[in-house]
């Protein structure tokens, strides 16, 4: 008997040390660790720093139940196991991102090496992640010794870039060196000969009276025993050069925020022995203006001289008594602060893929995509030829380059050969948005790998994919996000090209939802933020663009669906990341906005102070085409204004509620019940009819739930009628355009949806792509054949706002929806809509908590659908079918399926609850000609 009992425990012991394996087979891996969002920063300046990670899980339902975290002081304490700035110890939580860093207090310049495990659902402890590290930056004023230096001249008459340098000596190779630098202007720095990281137009563009971005880097590599140098490169930048708009408006070609650039700049050595050393920008600097970049200027390009370069500037020897003191500054009102979101840098190159010769001696290069960034010129002349680089995105009938529509911005870089080689140029502090490049003032036909294109701007991770049976579809989605790409410059501007790139509200307001499909925006939209915080009026009026160089108190102020976005962009990064500081940061900021508008207009109709108000902008009545119905597509400016008002108001109350401020959720939703009623009250008829009778009113007002229950249903069909008077097509402007594809689709109308998007004819995406466009058209009729431009006054050929609805291809083609429930993808849902004549869709969305995947094929007489739902997650899926016994995953009946939950019929659906994992689901289905 004893024997048969020691043979049974043996049983059991081999059975739970084999499933014990499978377990560890089966632990999750732990990826993705980021700080603050980014990918080990150099110098964080908020001093709880939040932690996130991903999970990879290898079977369905895989979950994290706990976690550990370890910050160590050193890579070999963290290696040992060593927590001393931090050991969370095991913590029972599900949670992954958002997670504030609890330990010690951390000092400025603190090095933190970190890792993380979790434990899965049946609590098996991961493999540690990798090592990861992040490092504070200076948190206090008094961290900086450096002073700001610059040119004993202001850039005022003299505009060529100031070199700066200084020599020192280290006695031994130091264990680590970090350089802090800024400046009031553009800067690259260089460390004995080397260029310093890769970034581009640092410190970028804030409200430099208010605030300025310093950038840290590591350049222990650079440094060495010995002589050292470092010198600067300075130039204009948006600090002293030209700002869009200045021109026209305020009659200031340059010098908006200043007249004399500055650095500052802080080289911090830890050598060996444990001593520490500085170098600090200061009086013992020298600078000159005698250098190769003889002007710089955002808008106008940069000009440069090859026979002025002075070799060896940036190393040790270099003989500068022909250069003068830097001037030092004192009191800067500035406060410097470090960058916290990712650097404008760029690593996507094109070749030309035609050169034509249009006119004698003028050479249009093709580059094949209106793209954004600047050229790289490799030709030969002899010494003192200097060639004329023009950059523009379209072409006039003749071949030459268009570039009326650029109104005052130059966009024209000019290089002087040094030699009588090979030589190659790269501009340094401009950018220029363009498809062709004119090159003139060669003597011969250059070669046509004389011009490359360089692509640049914030570099985001792109963490979306679109991959459709339609290539005019595939052609949109490719079209938005080079427009976004072209449009992230430090902030998110219009547009790339002419003499305005500013961060205008309306157009990110809309946006916003596809851009962060497209690309991981967190941390540029807290950076940004800070700016659109920073250019709020003393009265509560948010400006309608931010940064805001001209004056916030006066002009460019407070227009309803631009000033909004201060409080949609907020709740917009909180729904898709979570992020609870960023709502906090913003609700004061957002409740001044909702009481300035309150306090001017106490029936709460929009009537009074509406700044510029643009409306919904750029709708059907702007078109010029004949044949086409162009009146009557603007939704009164007031009951537009009225209908933000509301949508502005509701979000802030669902802002309290998050951060608990019952009082204010409260009080935000009854003045979103009033506004409500006091709009159905003064525009609204009994029947449902919205005046003005728009596509757009109905969109709008659907979208934002201004209308009662029973009227819902007769506002869709206004809007259908609406639809049918413009022969099928659309008469809304950028606001309105994306809010009707959903609507329409909401509303069981996803047909026309898909007609309107699969639209060949004017006005549609689909007429820009059948004219050769690359990115998004500000007009619909940007470029109409037979009657050609649009007003050269405001035509841009790369501006997202009409992009806008990729927004709805995520969410309605791939069906990938976020639960605001459940914020940040901790839940969400698929809900694709098969039709519009597609045969098949997939792509993904990497969400924070991970990589979502969504594709679906229709095929005789089946539709399959391939989902990937992140480890830690859970999802809602929504699955065509008459019936819910007809669902097949992965071979078995979807009900009885691991890891899937039978929740509902609705609306033709088959509604189910899966747990992390991949599934497969197919299904009968008789759609396919939709
Ligand atoms: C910009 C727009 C912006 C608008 C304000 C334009 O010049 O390019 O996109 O929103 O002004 O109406």
């Amino acid at each position: 008997m004893s024997n048969l009992i020691n043979i049974l425990l043996a049983l059991i012991l081999a059975i739970a040390s084999v499933n014990a394996s499978a377990w560890q087979r089966d632990a999750m891996t732990v990826i993705e660790l980021r700080c603050e969002y980014l990918e080990e920063p150099l110098a964080i300046d908020t001093i709880e720093p939040r932690l996130s990670w991903q999970l990879e899980g290898k079977t369905r339902g895989a979950r994290q139940t706990a976690y550990q975290i370890i910050v160590s002081s050193t890579r070999s304490n963290l290696d040992a196991d060593k927590g001393d700035l931090w050991d969370t110890g095991k913590v029972t939580s599900n949670e992954t991102i958002q997670i504030s860093y609890r330990g010690k207090p951390l000092q400025s310049r603190q090095h933190c090496f970190w890792k993380v495990r979790a434990w899965d659902q049946n609590n098996q402890a991961s493999n540690w992640s990798g090592r990861s590290e992040w490092a504070m930056g200076l948190l206090k004023p008094t961290d900086w010794a450096a002073t700001w230096i610059g040119d004993r001249q202001p850039s005022v008459q003299d505009v060529s870039a100031t070199q700066l340098r200084r020599e020192f000596d280290l006695k031994s190779k130091p264990r680590r060196a970090v350089v802090y630098a800024s400046a009031l202007g553009v800067y690259e720095l260089y460390i004995n000969g080397r260029r310093v990281g890769n970034q581009m137009l640092a410190p970028e563009f804030t409200d430099y009276n208010t605030r300025t971005q310093y950038q840290a880097y590591d350049v222990t590599a650079l440094v060495r025993p010995g002589a050292n140098a470092i010198g600067a490169l300075l130039g204009d930048g948006w600090y002293a050069g030209g700002i869009g708009l200045a021109r026209s408006v305020i009659k200031k070609p340059r010098n908006i925020y200043g007249d004399h650039p500055r650095l500052i700049a802080q080289l911090e050595l830890e050598l060996p022995d444990g001593t520490k050393e500085q170098i600090v920008s200061d009086e013992k600097w020298r600078t000159s203006r005698e250098g190769p970049i003889r002007s710089s200027d955002i808008l106008d390009g940069e000009a440069y001289d090859a026979r002025r370069e002075m070799p060896g500037w940036d190393n040790a020897g270099f003989d500068d008594k022909k250069w003068n003191a830097a001037d030092v500054a004192s009191n800067m009102r500035t406060v410097l602060v470090s960058q916290p979101n990712e650097p404008i840098c760029g690593y996507r190159e094109l070749k030309a893929q035609s050169m034509t010769e249009p006119k004698p001696g003028v050479f249009v290069f093709d580059l094949g995509q209106n793209m954004v960034g600047r050229c790289r010129l490799k030709a030969k002349a002899s010494s003192g030829t200097t060639v004329t680089i023009k950059h523009a995105e379209m072409l006039s009938d003749d071949g030459t380059i268009y570039t009326e529509n650029l109104r005052a911005a130059q966009q024209t870089d000019k290089y002087t050969f040094r030699s009588n080689e090979v030589e190659s140029f790269e501009p340094h502090f401009t950018y220029h948005g363009f498809r062709y490049v004119e090159l003139t003032g060669l003597k011969t036909r250059p070669a046509i790998d004389a011009i490359t294109g360089r692509v640049f701007h914030s570099q985001m991770n792109e963490v979306g994919a679109f991959f459709t049976s339609d290539e005019a579809l595939n052609k949109l989605w490719s079209n938005i996000l080079w427009t976004q790409r072209g449009n992230m410059m430090s902030i998110p501007t219009d547009c790339p090209q002419r003499d305005e790139r500013l961060g205008w509200m309306g157009d990110i307001q809309i946006f916003v939802g596809t851009g962060i499909f497209n690309m991981d925006m967190a941390a540029f939209f807290t950076k940004w933020m800070r700016d659109v915080r920073d250019a709020q009026a003393e009265d509560g009026r948010f400006a309608d663009f931010s940064p805001h160089p001209f004056g916030k108190d006066k002009i460019f102020t407070g227009v309803p669906g631009w000033g909004d976005a201060g409080i949609v962009v907020p709740w917009r990064v909180w729904q898709q990341y979570g992020d609870k500081r960023m709502l906090a940061e913003n609700f004061d900021s957002g409740k001044r906005w909702i009481e300035f508008i309150r306090s001017n207009n106490p029936n709460l109709l929009w009537k009074n102070k509406r700044g510029n108000d643009y409306g919904d902008w750029l709708n059907s009545d702007t078109l010029i085409y004949e044949g086409f119905p162009n009146k009557g597509g603007q939704v009164p400016k007031e009951i537009f204004a009225t209908m933000m008002f509301a949508y502005a108001s509701d979000l802030v109350s669902r802002m309290a509620t998050v951060l608990g401020k019952e009082d204010d959720a409260n009080k935000y939703r009854q003045l979103f019940d009033d506004i409500r009623a006091a709009f159905n009250k003064a525009y609204v008829t009994e029947h449902g009819r919205i005046q003005g009778d728009t596509q757009a009113g109905y969109a709008i007002a659907l979208h934002f739930n201004l209308l009662p229950e029973r009227l819902r249903p007769l506002a869709v069909k206004y809007m259908l009628e609406g639809i049918d008077r413009y022969k099928g097509h659309m008469s809304t402007g950028f606001h309105s355009t994306y809010r009707m594809m959903l609507e329409l689709t909401g509303s069981g109308h996803n047909d026309i949806a898909y007609k309107l998007i699969n639209n060949r004819s004017f006005p549609s995406w689909g007429y820009s792509i059948d004219n050769g466009a690359t990115t998004i058209w500000e007009r619909w009729d940007g470029y109409v054949k037979g009657r050609g431009f649009q007003d050269k006054g405001m035509n841009s050929f790369n501006h997202y706002a009409i992009g806008a609805v990729g927004e709805w291809m995520y969410r309605v083609i791939l069906g990938i929806n976020n639960d605001d429930e459940h914020p940040a993808y901790e839940h969400f849902v698929i809900h694709p809509y098969p039709g519009g004549g597609l045969k098949f869709a997939r792509g993904l969305y990497d969400s924070v908590r991970g990589k979502i995947e969504s594709g679906w094929s229709v095929a005789a007489g089946k539709l399959r659908m391939n989902i990937k739902v992140p480890a830690n997650t859970t999802a809602t899926v929504y699955v065509p079918a008459k019936d819910s016994r007809d669902v097949i995953e992965s071979n078995k009946p979807a009900k009885t399926a691991a890891g899937v939950k039978f929740l509902k019929m609705e609306n033709g659906s088959a509604v189910f609850l899966v747990e992390s994992g991949s599934y497969f689901f197919e299904v009968a289905y008789d759609g396919e000609k939709q």
